[in-house]
């Protein structure tokens, strides 16, 4: 069968009553499953635990979204076993039947996208368009992987290797082993489906360990996969403590590699316990390690103010600023500072806040503990800056905050340099276009940033300078698409893996050169 090419999923328009009525309905549903007990899958497997991780809505705290099993260490070392004697099997599965696993799970989760977003409405506290972003990047994961592993596997065809007389050499992607999967709660399905498709598809086995707040989206995937026939063991589904299982599986020996996106700090942790060898350790592991950002948006005397105004308002605030590419900073020439501060503060005060199924337009974060050091932060920044909107927490039988605005913030203050991943922004000012990219590249991450201007000229030199692995000119930072925006990060955002680009499953694989004499 021919492949038809990639192409990304659209997004659904909500203005529409009958999509509206179709998300109003699946979120019915998926209530109708609140309180539900899942269990860990490991092989064929479904083991339910005494010990339990309790998913809350963050929107509403009277709602449990699942009991989820807990894995601990036996369970760790138990699944880690059925992966490698899985791996034997999988390895061996054509690259073409491999990425017919995706295919078919691409199509019955477009089939039933509104089921998927409607149980993360209910526990991340998306709204429907960022659910269904969500959705339909995961979506395009599958659909995009599966491709490049069929691209990979016919490699030499289109990239032949160096005729050599009498020799016949090919170059073949051959899988790595054993994986441990580490993704994040703020896109609880797309980055769990994309790190966990790149690394099966490429015929490695994994042991995916979802984000403990939303393991419900997690194991909604895992079912799919069930579902489309993916043989037992390649993907082993085992929530559990960062702290416990995560420790014990990254020093594992037989651990081959770690994908993890999450924030700078763990990231480190793990990259350095990944570093030690364990006894019985043949490889050394490869680490891919996606990680924080403080990206920002610099604006300059030329551009479209109110084009700008609202991508900085839509960088900063959509899912909270719960995103890795959320424009948390924002730079402004001098000479429209004020006009650009204004347009902000008006914008970001029409930000309804409230309930995430009632599809409003500021939710709730993600946790207490989110909550309050986001809560902390705005305290330093009402030390650091002028407060112009928001300020506070807000009403709501959940994790509310205000969306909150900070002007005339010093390039070197705390909210300009930490990850505060919650509905804060900061905003400098600067004497000349060029002082404010200096002020953004002040940072230590490196992820996504936004130059608005319409010089020409700067628009080049721009390109060069902001020092990031997503820039964007003349829109807002946030909302890569797969295939058309390769997404990673410089310098602490992590090792530049670009998810959902050309080069991503060379990081799931190793290339054997093999020549045969003729
Ligand atoms: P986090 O670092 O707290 O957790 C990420 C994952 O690591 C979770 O599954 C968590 O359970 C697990 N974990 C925690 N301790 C561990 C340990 N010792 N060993 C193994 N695993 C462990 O991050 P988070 O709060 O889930 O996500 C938010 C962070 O992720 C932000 O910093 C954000 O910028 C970043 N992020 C980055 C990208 C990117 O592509 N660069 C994308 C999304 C999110
Ligand atoms: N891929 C996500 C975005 O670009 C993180 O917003």
């Amino acid at each position: 069968t021919t492949i038809s090419p990639f192409a990304n999923e659209p997004f659904v328009d909500f203005k529409l009553e009958e999509n509206r009525q179709a998300m109003e309905a699946a979120i019915a549903k998926a209530k109708a499953s609140l309180n539900a007990e899942y269990p860990l899958r490991i092989g064929a497997e479904k083991i339910f635990t005494e010990d339990k991780i309790k998913s809350v809505n963050p929107g509403n705290l009277d709602e449990v979204v699942g009991y989820v099993s807990k894995a601990n260490r036996e369970l760790a070392e138990k699944a880690m076993n059925v992966a490698l004697e899985t791996f034997e099997t999988w390895k061996k599965v054509p690259a073409a039947e491999r990425a017919g696993y995706l295919f078919k799970a691409a199509k019955l989760m477009r089939d039933r996208k509104h089921e998927f977003s409607a149980t993360m409405i209910l526990e991340s506290g998306k709204n429907y368009a960022e659910a269904d972003a969500d959705t339909a990047e995961a979506i395009d994961f599958l659909e995009f992987y599966g491709r490049e592993m069929l691209r990979l596997s016919n490699i030499n065809e289109t990239m032949p290797l160096t005729k050599v007389a009498g020799e016949d050499n090919k170059l073949r992607y051959i899988p790595l082993g054993v994986g441990i999967v580490i993704p994040p709660w703020n896109f609880p399905l797309a980055i769990c489906v994309g790190m966990t498709a790149a690394a099966i598809v490429s015929g490695n086995t994994v042991l995916l360990k979802p984000a403990s707040t939303t393991p419900v989206i997690a194991h909604k995937f895992v079912e799919l996969m069930e579902e489309v026939g993916l043989p037992p063991g390649v993907i082993n589904y085992i929530p559990g403590s960062g702290a416990e299982v995560g420790d014990y599986l990254t020093g594992h020996p037989k651990t081959r590699f770690v994908s993890f996106t999450g924030s700078k700090e763990v990231g480190l942790h793990i990259s350095r316990l990944a570093a030690e060898t364990a006894p019985g350790q043949i490889w050394i592991k490869r680490l891919v390690a996606e990680m924080g950002g403080k990206d920002g948006i610099v604006v300059d005397e030329t551009a479209d103010l109110d084009a700008a105004a609202q991508a900085i308002v839509a960088s900063a605030f959509g899912f909270q600023g719960q995103k890795c590419s959320a424009g948390s900073r924002a730079f402004i020439v001098e000479s429209v500072y004020d006009a650009v501060v204004e347009k902000v503060a008006t914008l970001t005060k029409q930000l309804e806040i409230g309930l995430p199924e009632l599809n409003y337009a500021a939710g709730p974060v993600i946790d207490q503990s989110s909550y309050r050091k986001i809560l902390d932060y705005i305290e330093i920044g009402k030390e650091e800056g002028r407060l112009i909107a928001g300020g506070s927490k807000a009403d709501g039988n959940g994790y509310y905050i205000q969306p909150t605005v900070f002007a005339d913030v010093d390039g070197k203050a705390r909210i300009m340099q930490e990850e505060i991943f919650g509905p804060v922004l900061a905003i400098g000012k600067a004497k000349d276009w060029r002082e404010a990219i200096a002020l953004y590249n002040d940072t230590e991450f490196g992820l996504t940033g936004s130059f608005f201007s319409k010089e020409e000229a700067r628009i080049e030199e721009a390109l060069e300078t902001m020092h990031c692995g997503n820039l964007y000119v003349n829109r807002k930072c946030t909302g890569a698409l797969v295939g058309a925006h390769p997404f990673g990060g410089f310098n602490m955002s992590g090792t530049d893996s670009k998810a959902g680009g050309h080069d991503y499953l060379l990081l799931f694989t190793q290339a054997k050169a093999v020549s045969v004499k003729e």
